[in-house]
């Protein structure tokens, strides 16, 4: 980006995090990345210190939700290079996301461009330990000032980085619950936009007073058919085949599922992308036939499922002996540090290192 400008800030915080006790989502970087849309073109590039921003009364983000987001990892290699994962995959789904918004799409050669330069320039706050990892947060918002129902002219594309620690500490829990919905066909289920998250808070809380992690998500029209869970997407893996909920428009597509997608098929497993009734989930269960619940999204990688109410039935299982959500993960985390070849080209090194003071 030629006309990117930065304004470094004068001390780095990054010397008094803790990065052995990293909580999720609280701690942020010294810089963020910022560029406008003038209604026309994408204007006015730059890196500079995190700050408060000031924000009108009217703006429409606020109102009336045109808001996307993307959520990917940074990590290191053995020998310091900081990797990412499949950065050009979140680069197309935030313009998915961004289309069905009505908002217009970042060039991916700006979005990838931003990717490498703001976390060269935050390269110290990669955390080393594993399961830790620098979290990147591109967002895009409304940036009009203006009461009334329609598209916003003008937006602001951001990036900021947070280093975390894992999302899911232990093996979770899930609440099939089938009063309430997270989409439904036609709607914005497979858009990564702030609205869909705001709607899941409220069954999710009421699932927590439960003792129940998240919602296990069953499709809006007949309330029996398995879709994702909080911000993963779930595989079940059965003894004669392992089954995934197909995308066909309610679903998130998760770049982590399309990668294990990928990795079991490439090891020779049968794996459907298909509808799979809660009933189904139940009756395998039943007949000794389900050996693995796992989650898969950027934030956890994967999470092991060891509980699933539903209508007062619960399916409970041993997570300590599963090989085959160990076989995912340690494969993932392997090419993610630099341990395992990375044989498909989804690890990207950073190559465009902004100097940092
Ligand atoms: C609703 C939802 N489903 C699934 C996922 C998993 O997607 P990914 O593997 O790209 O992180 C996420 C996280 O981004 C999500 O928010």
């Amino acid at each position: 980006m030629k006309d990117l400008t930065i304004h470094h800030i004068s001390e780095s915080r990054v010397s008094k995090v803790d990065f052995q006790n990293l909580p999720f989502g609280k701690i942020i970087t010294d810089h963020m990345f910022e560029i406008d849309y003038d209604g026309t073109k994408w204007v006015n590039p730059r890196i500079s210190p995190v700050e408060k921003m000031s924000i009108h009364p009217m703006n429409m983000a606020l109102h009336y939700g045109q808001s996307i987001f993307e959520g990917m990892k940074a990590s290191r290699s053995k020998d310091g290079t900081p990797l990412l994962f499949r950065p050009e995959l979140h680069a197309v789904r935030m313009n998915a996301s961004a289309r069905r918004m009505c908002m217009p799409e970042i060039p991916e050669d700006i979005f990838n461009e931003a990717i490498h330069a703001i976390v060269g320039l935050e390269q110290e706050w990669i955390p080393k330990m594993e399961g830790s990892a620098l979290y990147i947060r591109p967002f895009m918002f409304a940036t009009d000032e203006m009461i009334g129902v329609k598209a916003s002219d003008t937006y602001k594309f951001m990036i900021i980085c947070l280093p975390v620690g894992p999302y899911y500490p232990k093996p979770i829990k899930l609440l099939a619950e089938p009063r309430f919905i997270r989409a439904a066909k036609g709607g914005v289920g497979e858009a990564k936009t702030a609205g869909n998250y705001a709607a899941a808070l409220y069954p999710a809380k009421l699932a927590r007073e439960q003792g129940y992690d998240q919602i296990l998500w069953l499709d809006a029209k007949q309330n029996k058919f398995v879709q994702e869970v909080g911000t993963m997407n779930i595989f079940f893996v059965f003894k004669n085949e392992i089954v995934t909920p197909a995308t066909t428009g309610t679903i998130l597509k998760g770049i982590t599922r399309a990668s294990v997608l990928e990795i079991l098929r490439g090891n020779g497993h049968e794996v459907n992308e298909r509808d799979l009734s809660i009933d189904e989930v139940l009756a395998r269960y039943q007949a000794g036939e389900l050996l693995e619940v796992f989650g898969t999204g950027t934030a956890a990688l994967v999470a092991n499922v060891e509980e699933i109410k539903y209508d007062n039935i619960h399916i409970n299982l041993d997570s300590s002996n599963w090989t085959l959500s160990k076989a995912i993960k340690d494969e993932i985390n392997g090419m993610r540090f630099g341990t395992i070849e990375d044989k498909r080209g989804w690890i990207v090194p950073v190559k465009e290192t902004v100097a940092a003071v």
